[in-house]
């Protein structure tokens, strides 16, 4: 055990108890951001005269051979080591010996992992927007090649009114739109720099914390040291951010597994992302669809670990922080490989165009247009709405759609209708004629693709 404490201890930690507490297996990932930490104090302590120049091109080349070895494979990461933090400084102390035991001058472990945890997710939050990006790109692409293709739209899973694949998608982009948004005002809050906060109150070296700020890419200092430690709202932020993702795959999971099902037949999923069975040689399961909904309880988990844990923490550090980091990290892997996975997935996905269509045309989803056109003749709403509910009880007891009643079958219910009726109610009326703004009409879904494409050029 290659411990950073020991002095004011006469007997060796439990072996079990020293396994409980070392983080090591998991926060070796933090490596390039805890050099990166060590660099930035280093060059600091020098420059405020606390570490003299030769002492700081000393650990500054320590520190870059350790990452470089470590990268190399050629030094190992092993449970010898407490924590990344630990496993770092021995290093360099066995490396350039003295100058590296002044590296943790004015430092402490709690505003070093504070810093680290910090860069590793705003680093991290950098990837899930360019993997959400990505996204944007294929949803984009699958709108404007699906501008005209007809579907019907639902509430309660019944067949509501009619609309268009694009106008169905545009609905996801607006929805990983936001969630870029939310990441990117996650990052807003966070980029203050700990460093500096020492154990819980500060230093009596004279830190020069604005400039540390500056060397890691922060928009300044944190303001309060106790609260520097302890803070860990930034990683709460990001699983909820996270979580709303994960929410959002889900729905378009459940979508794609449905309308893959034998009974919709809308989509049909590549086979490159479906699996069979080991029983039924005739099943193509969409088991990645299922996968990625599956793994939203997951990242949901995480959230709510993380709300739990923190709730009840008296100021400032304690170690239960210390569980922050695998819930974190499984969260993040988890989301970019469900983002990446149904990103190719949606890339290569057939959708059934004549068959989404036909599916429009039924389950009377152009009623409201029917009662639309009475209004449009001068009968009240309320009353349009009853006449065209005794035609859809005409229509299910004859097993006929609207567009297949004769003209005399609507004038039995009302002599307003004439022949435009069928015009008025046709499929590509009741779309085309909806063209206020976010409506699914080829004029106003046009815009809108122009708007999105303006976008993501933008980002
Ligand atoms: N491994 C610890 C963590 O992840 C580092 C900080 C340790 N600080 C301490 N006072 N024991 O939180």
């Amino acid at each position: 055990m290659a411990q950073l404490w020991g002095g004011r201890f006469t007997k060796e930690t439990d072996k079990l108890a020293y396994a409980f507490n070392a983080s090591i297996s998991f926060d070796q990932r933090l490596l390039p951001q805890d050099i990166a930490g060590s660099r930035a104090h280093v060059k600091m302590l020098a420059k405020q005269g606390v570490l003299t120049e030769k002492e700081r091109d000393a650990v500054l080349a320590g520190l870059e051979s350790i990452l470089a070895d470590v990268e190399a494979g050629k030094l190992e990461i092993t449970d010898k080591y407490e924590d990344v933090h630990s496993f770092v400084e021995a290093n360099l102390i066995d490396r350039i010996g003295d100058p590296g035991k002044k590296l943790h001058t004015g430092r402490s472990r709690n505003d070093q992992v504070a810093l680290d945890m910090k860069l590793y997710v705003r680093d991290e939050i950098a990837n899930i927007d360019e993997e959400l990006a990505e996204l944007l790109g294929n949803l984009l692409q699958q709108m404007k090649a699906n501008i005209d293709t007809f579907m019907p739209g639902f509430t309660h899973l019944q067949k509501a009114q009619p609309t268009t694949l694009a106008h169905h998608l545009g609905a996801y982009f607006e929805m990983f739109r936001r969630d870029r948004g939310r990441l990117a005002d996650v990052k807003k809050r966070l980029n203050l720099c700990p460093l500096g906060s020492g154990a819980l109150a500060g230093t009596t070296y004279p830190l020069d914390r604005a400039y540390t700020a500056q060397q890691l890419g922060f928009d300044g200092p944190t303001r309060n040291s106790m609260d520097s430690v302890s803070d860990r709202d930034y990683v709460i932020e990001l699983l909820s951010a996270l979580s709303l993702v994960m929410m959002h795959l889900s729905r378009f999971c459940e979508e794609v597994i449905l309308w893959n099902s034998n009974e919709y037949r809308f989509v049909e999923i590549d086979d490159g992302y479906s699996t069979g069975s080991s029983i039924m040689p005739q099943k193509k399961n969409p088991d990645i669809a299922e996968l990625v909904r599956g793994k939203t309880g997951r990242v949901y988990g995480a959230l709510t670990s993380m709300l739990t844990t923190m709730k009840g923490i008296p100021l400032a550090y304690d170690k239960d922080m210390q569980e922050d980091k695998e819930f974190t990290f499984d969260a993040i892997d988890t989301v970019k490989g469900c983002v990446r996975l149904f990103s190719g997935m949606l890339k290569t996905m057939r959708f059934n165009k004549p068959r989404m269509e036909e599916s429009a045309k039924h389950g009377f989803t152009n009623a409201t247009d029917a009662a639309d056109y009475l209004v449009n003749h001068g009968v009240p709403f309320r009353d349009a709405h009853g006449i065209v509910g005794q035609l859809v009880l005409y229509g299910i007891e004859h097993n006929k759609a609207l567009d297949d009643f004769t003209l005399e079958e609507f004038k039995a219910v009302s002599p307003v209708f004439e022949q435009d009726i069928y015009e008025a109610i046709s499929l590509n009326t009741c779309v085309e004629k909806r063209n206020t703004i976010g409506a699914p009409g080829h004029a106003a879904m046009q815009a809108e693709i122009v708007e999105a494409e303006n976008y993501l050029k933008q980002k």
